[in-house]
């Protein structure tokens, strides 16, 4: 699986963004360490604070298949109505949430504003000294 393919899903996975709130659209493609590919966007409500980020959704639609063991994540997001901009990076909640599942020395967080502009961090890079399920 190269990044451009998946960039490429997490492009697609965007279109099916439902955020008619902060109008700002994002997908994610959660590759499994089994090679599949794991799709999720941001969900948002009209109560706010139940908006789930597109990585989540991800991450929780595969553990909820079963899958808990994973590769990298690519992430784009922006105005739902244009191009995508800028970089997109995963809130804190997210990289919590991939912490308690990834090695953060080697699961791999890509953050895209087109398949050949590509930015790539560790979990550990921008979540250094992070809490996880090792600790307890
Ligand atoms: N959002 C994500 O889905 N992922 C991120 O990495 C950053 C933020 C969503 C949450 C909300 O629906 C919208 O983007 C604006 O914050």
């Amino acid at each position: 699986m190269t990044n451009r393919e998946l960039i490429s899903a997490a492009m697609k996975a965007r279109e099916k963004s439902y955020c008619p709130y902060s109008n700002f659209a994002v997908g994610a493609a959660l590759l499994t360490k089994g090679g599949n590919i794991i799709t999720g966007c941001n969900i948002e409500n009209a109560a706010f604070s139940p908006t789930n980020c597109a990585e989540r959704t991800a991450f929780f639609k595969a553990v909820s298949e079963g899958i808990t063991e994973f590769d990298r994540i690519a992430i784009v997001g922006g105005s739902v109505d244009g191009p995508i901009e800028n970089f997109c990076y995963p809130c804190g909640v997210c990289r919590q949430v991939m912490m308690e599942f990834c090695d953060p020395d080697s699961f791999t967080i890509i953050s895209a504003i087109s398949e050949d502009n590509y930015r790539e961090f560790t979990l550990k890079d921008l979540l250094p000294e992070g809490f996880g399920p090792d600790i307890l």
